[in-house]
């Protein structure tokens, strides 16, 4: 089994993305293939956000930001809502974030989920607040027009109270009052289960991230496509707007 796991990808361990975004897409189809329930593919995804943790601390990731459930995802039929719930609830193991030295955050309107889900989430952020190893962010009825609208009302406020003038507003400013505040931007935003699209994520913070798209579903998702997604990340020229000469300087 553990030889499964050795990737057969060559990365170069000098240039691991220090922070890296996932959208876990395609629990409910690979339910669907099997003729399982969708919440058979939500409990498998769960496994691969465990075995793909462990692969981000074995390479080296800082940061990794985990898309669980999106603002529009409250709109899905409320069984599968609370199938969803009642998984996160018991899935989020204080024993493994300590064994593996985990700090958990979450990110997302958590007033919106039901209060033993909120108080569970809340205590499991404070009990791991003193590890030192990865950073596993849960985006939690989260969604970036939501953050986006939360932090122009904090600005309002503060223009509202005079402590800053609407020219003096900066990209700083903005940065400040999002959720993911202190966080470098991730380098990689990885989508599984076949879809091209953003889905309302990070869209702030993905500015200038390169973007990795791939068929597998969340389930399917293994070390060696994670490797992958790495490897395809570390072939791309990161311009920033420049020209290829002068990023070669
Ligand atoms: C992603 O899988 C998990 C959540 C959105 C909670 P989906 O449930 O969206 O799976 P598909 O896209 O229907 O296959
Ligand atoms: C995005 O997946 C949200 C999560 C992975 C939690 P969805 O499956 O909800 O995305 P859309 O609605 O198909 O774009
Ligand atoms: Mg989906």
């Amino acid at each position: 089994m553990q030889q499964q796991n050795e990737p057969s990808i060559s990365l170069d361990t000098t240039r691991i993305p220090q922070h890296i975004a996932i959208i876990m897409d395609g629990n409910g189809r690979w339910a669907k293939a099997r003729g399982l329930a969708r919440s058979a593919g939500h409990q498998k995804g769960v496994d691969t956000v465990r075995a793909i943790t462990e692969s981000a601390i074995k390479l080296g990731v800082k940061y990794l930001t985990l898309y669980a459930f999106s603002t529009e995802n409250w709109k899905r039929p409320a069984s599968e809502v609370a199938a969803l719930m009642s998984l996160i609830l018991t899935s989020l193991e204080e024993e493994l974030f300590m064994k593996n030295n985990v700090r958990l955050r979450i990110i997302g309107d958590v007033e919106r989920l039901p209060e033993d889900v909120r108080q569970a989430v809340l205590q499991l952020v404070e009990r791991t607040n003193g590890n030192t190893g990865l950073t596993e962010i849960i985006a939690l009825s989260y969604s970036s027009k939501w953050e986006l609208t939360q932090a122009a009302k904090a600005i309002a406020r503060e223009v509202a109270a005079g402590e800053i003038s609407p020219e003096d507003i900066s990209e700083d400013d903005i940065e400040r009052h999002l959720t993911t505040v202190g966080i470098p931007a991730p380098e990689l935003l990885i989508r599984t289960g076949g879809e091209v699209r953003l889905s309302n994520y990070l869209l702030w913070q993905c500015a200038y991230s390169e973007l990795y798209f791939t068929d597998t579903y969340w389930p399917d998702f293994n070390h060696n496509d994670f490797c992958q997604a790495i490897s395809h990340y570390q072939q791309r020229e990161r311009r920033f707007g420049k020209t290829s000469e002068q990023v070669a300087q």
